[in-house]
């Protein structure tokens, strides 16, 4: 495929990806591609989201920041169609999820959505080529094929020669990588990232960054991340922050 094993290592991009080759421009494919309508949820007595309402278009990478306990983790994980919202609506591609059935939502987020999360979360028992292949093997594609798709993602993320090793023992930037290609490998329509540098030094975090960003506008995948770092949310399009269970806007401070 065109722009594979293409990286950037330049920092931050606005605007859509200047240079790559595969993925549009998010101006360039206007339209929603999912949205969280008035959302309202409470954990027992706890409100978690009090009316939150998010619109993301295809191919956009949005960062959500805002205060621990704001409704981040809450909100994300109603866009992915894991939690239900007590009131309020969520669509994707077009249609409601929160009022289909758990087994409906979990087969869309098996094949349409891929998962990065704050410690990767990686299977320590299988190798890392066996961890980034398993959205594949969940989606019934072959062991050999599975793993000839995971391959190809060790070079660039400058992983080669680690293949075979348990994901147990792997450094944690390492394992972030790992669990980023494993939340693209099956090329998701929208990619979660729940503080996905959030276990790493800065430095680190950055280069993770660039490969998320890179790999996801290669593959026109949309990315919905949450962060507390300024510098992470930087790679973003597009930034809003949750408070009080609200989405609000957020004016870019960087340069
Ligand atoms: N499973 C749960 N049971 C009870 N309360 C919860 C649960 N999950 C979240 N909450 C509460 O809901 C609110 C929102 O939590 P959420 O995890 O969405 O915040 P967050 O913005 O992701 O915070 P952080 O930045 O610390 O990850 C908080 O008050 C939290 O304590
Ligand atoms: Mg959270």
């Amino acid at each position: 495929m065109p722009g594979r094993g293409v990286r950037s290592g330049q920092g931050p991009r606005f605007g859509g990806g200047a240079g790559m080759s595969a993925a549009a421009p998010p101006e360039a494919t206007p339209g929603d591609i999912i949205e969280a309508r008035d959302v309202v949820l409470s954990f027992g007595p706890t409100p978690a989201l009090q009316g939150a309402s998010l619109s993301v278009a295809a191919g956009e990478i949005l960062a959500i920041m805002g205060p621990s306990g704001s409704g981040k983790t809450t909100l994300l994980h109603c866009l992915a169609g894991i939690l239900t919202p007590k009131t309020g609506e969520i669509h994707f591609d077009g249609g409601r999820i929160d009022t289909l059935g758990e087994t409906e939502r979990s087969t869309l987020r098996r094949d349409r959505f891929g998962f990065v999360f704050q410690f990767g979360q990686l299977v320590p028992e299988l190798t890392t080529e066996e961890n980034i292949a398993l959205p594949l093997l969940l989606g019934g594609v072959r062991r050999a094929a599975a793993l000839k798709e995971a391959g190809t993602w060790f070079e660039r993320l400058g992983l080669e020669g680690l293949e075979k090793r348990r994901s147990g023992e792997l450094s944690g930037g390492q394992a972030q990588r790992v669990a980023l290609a494993r939340g693209l490998v099956a090329r998701p329509e929208v990619l979660f990232a729940d503080e996905p540098t959030g276990s790493l030094d800065s430095l680190t975090g950055e280069h993770v960054m660039d490969l998320l960003v890179t790999a996801a506008r290669e593959q026109g995948t949309t990315v919905i991340l949450v962060t507390h770092e300024p510098r992470v949310a930087a790679y973003a399009d597009r930034e809003v922050i949750v408070r009080d269970g609200k989405v609000r806007s957020a004016v870019r401070t960087t340069s």
